[in-house]
Parts: C-alpha cells; sequence; structure tokens
C-alpha cells in the first residue's frame, strides 16, 4: 500500500482514521475526498493539513469527474463518506439514498476501472436492525429500520455484489456506535455533552432504554487499519467493543463526570422506529487480532474531557447550525 484514498475523511472517524495512519506509516501518502457537508469540517484536521504526505480534495463521490481526479496514483481506499445521522434520514431521506447508494455505486465503478487493490467499505451495525436479546453474525440477514440504515445496507450489498461479479477487492467492516473527539454534536454524546456544559436541556427520546454497544474511536481505526491490511477480500466483519449501555445511563455518566444535575435530562417523544437495541458477535474481528483498548467509562471520561478543552471547536460548529436552522424556519416556517 503506497497511496490510499480515504473518501469523507473531514467528518468524525475519518479524520480521526487519517491521524492514526499518518502517525503509523511514515511512507503512506493518504488523498482525502470530501464534499464538506454540514458534517466535514477542515478544522477536524488542521494538526496534520501541512504533512506533504496528506492532500485534500474538495469533491463529491457521487461525481465521476471528482471520484477519478482523487483517485489517481491510488493503491487502495477506505469509503468513510456518507450521510449519517438517523435523525436527519427521518426528516429528509433523499441525501442519504444519493450518498451512501449511488456515491458508492460511483466509487465502485472507479476502482473497478482503475485497478484498485484493496477496497474498505465502512457500513454499520444499524444495518441489522434491532436485536433484543443475544448479537447479529456475519451471515445473518440484513433488517434495516431507518432511511439511513437502509441505505447503509443498499450500499454495502453493492460492495458485495462488485467482489462476487466483477472480483473488486472489496472488504466490509459493520461497526457500532462510535464516539470520542470530533464528533459532530448532533449524535448522543457530543450533543450531551456541550448542552450539559451550557447548562442546557437533554433531549432522552422515549423512556431511556434503548441500547447501543459504545466503541471508542481510537479502538475503531485500529480494527478499521487490520482489516485493510489483513482482512480476507470478500469477508465482512462486525466492529463491536461489548459496552452495551441503556441510553439514561450513558446520559447519568455523562452527568456525573461534568459535575451537572439530572434535572437537565428532559423526556421527550421516542424517534420513529427507533431500534431497541444493537449488538454484534465480534469473534471474527477478534480472530483476526484485534481488541478494544477502552472500557465505555474510560473513553467517556477521555470524550468529556476533550469537549470540555474544545470549546471553540464545538461552539463554532454548534453556532452554524443554529444559524441554519433560524434560516431554515424564516423561509419554510
Ligand atoms: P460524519 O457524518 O462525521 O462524516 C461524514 C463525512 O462524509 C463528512 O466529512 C462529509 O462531508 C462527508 N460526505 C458526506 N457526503 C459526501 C459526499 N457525497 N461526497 C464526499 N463526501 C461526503 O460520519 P462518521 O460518523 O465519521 O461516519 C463515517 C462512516 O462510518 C459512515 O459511513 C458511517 O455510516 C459509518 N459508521 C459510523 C458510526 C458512528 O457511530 N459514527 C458507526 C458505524 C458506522
Ligand atoms: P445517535 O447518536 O443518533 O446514534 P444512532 O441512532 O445511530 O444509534 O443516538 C444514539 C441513541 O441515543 C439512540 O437510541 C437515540 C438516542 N438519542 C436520544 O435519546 N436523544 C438525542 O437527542 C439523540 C441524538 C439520540
Amino acid at each position: 500500500m503506497n497511496r490510499l484514498l480515504v473518501t469523507g475523511g473531514a467528518g468524525f472517524i475519518g479524520s480521526n482514521f487519517i491521524r492514526y495512519i499518518l502517525r503509523k506509516y511514515p511512507d503512506l501518502r493518504i488523498a482525502n475526498l470530501d464534499a464538506l457537508t454540514y458534517a466535514g469540517n477542515l478544522e477536524n484536521l488542521r494538526d496534520i493539513e501541512k504533512d506533504p504526505r496528506y492532500s485534500f480534495v474538495h469533491g463529491n463521490i457521487c461525481n465521476p469527474d471528482d471520484v477519478a481526479k482523487a483517485m489517481a496514483g491510488c493503491d487502495s481506499m477506505i469509503n468513510f463518506a456518507a450521510e449519517t445521522h438517523v435523525d436527519r434520514s427521518i426528516h429528509e431521506a433523499g441525501a442519504f439514498v444519493d450518498t451512501d447508494v449511488r456515491g458508492t455505486f460511483v466509487l465502485l465503478e472507479a476502482a473497478k476501472k482503475y485497478k484498485i487493490e484493496r477496497f474498505l467499505h465502512i457500513s454499520t451495525d444499524e444495518v441489522y436492525g434491532s436485536i433484543e436479546v443475544g448479537s447479529f453474525k456475519e451471515t445473518d440477514t440484513l433488517n434495516p429500520s431507518s432511511p439511513y440504515s437502509a441505505s447503509k445496507a443498499g450500499g454495502e450489498l453493492l460492495a458485495h455484489s462488485y467482489f462476487v461479479t466483477y472480483r473488486l477487492p472489496v472488504l466490509i467492516t459493520r461497526s457500532a456506535n462510535n464516539f470520542g473527539p470530533y464528533q459532530y454534536p448532533e449524535k448522543l454524546i457530543p450533543l450531551f455533552v456541550t448542552n450539559a456544559i451550557d447548562n442546557k436541556p437533554l433531549p432522552l427520546y422515549g423512556d431511556g432504554k434503548n441500547v447501543r454497544d459504545w466503541l471508542y474511536v481510537e479502538d475503531q481505526v485500529e480494527a478499521l487499519d487490520l482489516v485493510l491490511q489483513k482482512g480476507i477480500l470478500g469477508e465482512i466483519y462486525n466492529i463491536g467493543a461489548g459496552n452495551e449501555e441503556m441510553n439514561i445511563t450513558v446520559t447519568k455518566e455523562t452527568l456525573k463526570l461534568l459535575g451537572k444535575p439530572e434535572s437537565l435530562i428532559r423526556s421527550v417523544k421516542d424517534r420513529p422506529g427507533h431500534d431497541r437495541r444493537y449488538s454484534v458477535a465480534t469473534e471474527k474481528i477478534h480472530a483476526l487480532g484485534w481488541k478494544p483498548r477502552h472500557s465505555f467509562q474510560e473513553g467517556l471520561e477521555k470524550t468529556v474531557q476533550w469537549y470540555a478543552e474544545n470549546e471553540a471547536w464545538w461552539r463554532a460548529v454548534k453556532e452554524k447550525q443554529a444559524a441554519y436552522q433560524e434560516w431554515y424556519k424564516k423561509h419554510y416556517g
């Protein structure tokens, strides 16, 4: 592997991945193709942007010309680019179908044309849908509930079909809920940490007993590096941390770490189609040689500390969001 194309590298996991890879592999060059949607932020990469091994291409994965430009000279790639927030997919699903399905198709076609040697496609544990007891294996049927998870399922099924039909060297991961530095403050943990710092309410959906498996982003990027290097082509790997917690527990732990009162918790109506619990079997990724290093508590402490120390980063992001919401209200009522 000499030159790696990262798509969606200006987002949360992608930026953490780029930082990790540049530190670990001194000879590897990286091209980052990102459309800089509301979730993309070049501040996430400020510390490495001048590294001569790194280059940024502003473009869209749905545009074959942008993809061809970014892919030139690359021998491998990892696709993070996606619309990622379930609530936004409920509000407006079109962008999810465009990027998560059609964008993946454009990348696959280009990878075929340019003879990419390893193509890691990042999917999610949400493609399985909800599970009351036990854990989903990689061979289990997909049963996605939201427009987000359905679009992710579409994208990864297409990716797998390119392995079966064209022998394109595809690898797929299905990861649990990530958390850590640089996560956009619309997702549960960064939203609640930043609201709590400002003594604003924490809107907890439904009864707060939905369960997610919380994977610290540093553990995630180590697993992705391993799959990219050593994964068997055509295979799918679940990546879970075994840190299953109810949302109410996550919320109370967050408040405790910040020394804030539980009276900030606001019960709100439930998310439509809200999956009760996600859980994946992780024997396959363990057999490849990965285990998470962080317990939920350790990851949460590091995350809360990062947001407490990086107020300028998230205040700028939240301000932009507020301006957009105001504009939206004014224009659409
Ligand atoms: P994110 O929303 O923080 O970042 C997404 C990035 O993709 C942004 O930089 C955005 O600008 C870019 N992007 C969006 N549409 C694009 C397009 N059409 N062309 C080019 N770039 C585009 O997302 P994240 O949380 O870092 O997630 C990364 C990947 O991991 C996604 O594929 C997501 O489905 C998957 N995943 C995320 C989680 C999680 O908990 N965050 C869990 C499992 C899987
Ligand atoms: P989220 O971070 O949106 O991730 P996902 O839906 O992809 O798992 O939400 C995590 C859990 O937290 C999920 O059960 C929904 C819940 N949640 C709230 O209760 N309130 C909120 O404001 C948000 C954003 C999420």
